[in-house]
């Protein structure tokens, strides 16, 4: 179909394989599923389908969807106790809004989720990094922090995290350090915002208790979205909090005015869960996720010995430290001028202030194919000289793409010297060269 402008958020950019954005494979997107599901959504609710919706979300989608939790972990979700959004960025925007008010300190982990700075600040709040290491949040050094912070006269209402599969790193907090955290929260009187949004794109063993069901559903509010396990043009989510948090958040004004969020798409999900279709889909992709993980990584582990390359338990993302003398910001430029790309470390440290030598790269967005790197002597037949090329012949890919580098939820270095060379640098580039 014809259009005069363009229709999604990426673009791709010519010549660059990026490992930068954080999206699906446009192949796994379920249209033929969900084009089903919206039919027999239409059929089974007809004009309710299309009318305002229930303020805290269609009913079917909240039984469907406290079941599902339930599932996931062993129970501890009620319809009661859930709120469906516009996706967990809206959701986070919400919480925010209802919690936080101009001026309060909010803290973030480091490193975190970068888009979530911009949502966090819409509300005018200042955030502040949460005490860190490689292991997450550090619950006993947070709490100081908010003591410090309370004793300084500052409000210091919410704490947010990806705590499970986390973007940008792929780790998931300990066991005992998401028990102290809760259990700091509830002394210190903080609502933890857990972003729950990788929980499902699980490829080795199960995810983590969530700190939502760890908390018996107080002191925390769990966020979540279908952006991943099933489509981000969705824009649907979920937010899961106290019955009584639930009721404020239905009487905001513009849901007494327009209903609850993205009703008919709502509706269309409650097909799509009770009817079997999302579990089998997300055992699907979870498959091919897992393998396009495993390919980069071996990509980066052959050609790169000189990274430590951690493989993630799930998630869509490798977090790397680049070899010593190494600033991420520096080598992105050089990457892109030898066609790939990546989002630099500091860009998930509020304020910038960390990361200077690490970079996130991507495995969600692209091919297999595509992630096996290095390159032949001679491109094969058919080659598309301005992409990177791979051992495979390149395939036909649809280059949807992105429109503005501040969206991209975020590349990868090239061949050091042309032909045959490494990748990867394996070791520091020379000052000049970064
Ligand atoms: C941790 C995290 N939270 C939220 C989002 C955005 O979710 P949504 O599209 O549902 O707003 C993303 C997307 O990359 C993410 O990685």
């Amino acid at each position: 179909m014809d259009t005069a402008g363009p229709i999604g958020q990426f673009q791709a950019r010519p010549g660059i394989l990026d490992l930068g954005w954080g999206h699906p494979l446009p192949e796994l997107l379920p249209v033929a599923e969900w084009s089903r599901a919206g039919a027999e959504a239409a059929r089974a609710y007809g004009w309710q389908a299309l009318a305002y919706g229930h303020a805290t979300g269609p009913g079917p989608l909240l039984d469907w969807l406290a079941a599902h939790l339930g599932r996931l972990e062993d129970g501890g979700t009620t319809p009661a106790q859930t709120f469906v959004t516009a996706g967990a960025s809206h959701a986070l925007s919400l919480v925010a809004g209802v919690l936080a008010e101009p001026g309060d300190a909010v803290l973030v982990d480091s490193p975190t989720y970068h888009l979530a700075f911009p949502v966090l600040a819409d509300r005018g709040v200042e955030l502040v990094r949460a005490p860190a290491d490689e292991d997450g949040v550090d619950p006993a050094e947070t709490g100081e922090l908010i003591r410090s912070l309370r004793a300084a006269g500052r409000r210091v209402p919410l704490l947010y995290l990806v705590p499970t599969f986390a973007n940008p790193t792929g780790r998931s907090l300990p066991g005992e350090r998401r028990r102290a955290l809760v259990e700091v929260a509830g002394r210190c009187g903080v609502t933890v915002v857990e972003d729950d949004t990788y929980r499902e794109m699980v490829y080795e063993g199960e995810a983590p208790a969530s700190l939502w069901r760890l908390s018996g559903g107080e002191q925390v509010v769990r966020i979540g979205s279908f952006a991943k396990t099933v489509a981000p043009g969705l824009r649907l989510g979920w937010i899961n909090a106290t019955p009584a948090l639930v009721r404020r958040l239905a009487a905001l004004g513009y849901v007494d005015s327009g209903g609850g969020v993205n009703h008919t798409a709502a509706v269309t999900m409650a097909v799509f869960g009770a009817g079997g279709a999302y579990g089998r889909h997300v055992a699907r992709i979870r498959g091919h996720y897992r393998q396009q993980r495993d390919e980069l990584v071996r990509a980066l582990r052959e050609h790169a010995p000189g990274l430590s390359v951690a493989c993630p338990a799930g998630g869509w993302f490798l977090w790397l430290r680049l070899p010593a003398g190494m600033r991420a910001d520096r080598l992105l430029p050089a990457a892109e001028r030898h066609g790939t790309s990546f989002v630099a470390g500091p860009r998930f440290y509020a304020g910038g202030r960390g990361g200077a030598d690490r970079v996130r790269l991507s495995f969600s967005h692209l091919p297999p194919g595509d992630l096996l790197l290095p390159v032949p002597d001679a491109p094969p037949p058919g080659h598309r000289p301005s992409r990177p090329r791979s051992r495979k012949a390149p395939r036909p890919w649809p280059p949807p793409a992105r429109s503005d580098a501040g969206s991209r939820d975020s590349p990868v270095p090239p061949p050091a010297s042309g032909r045959g060379g490494p990748w990867f640098p394996c070791s520091p580039p020379s000052a000049g060269r970064c």
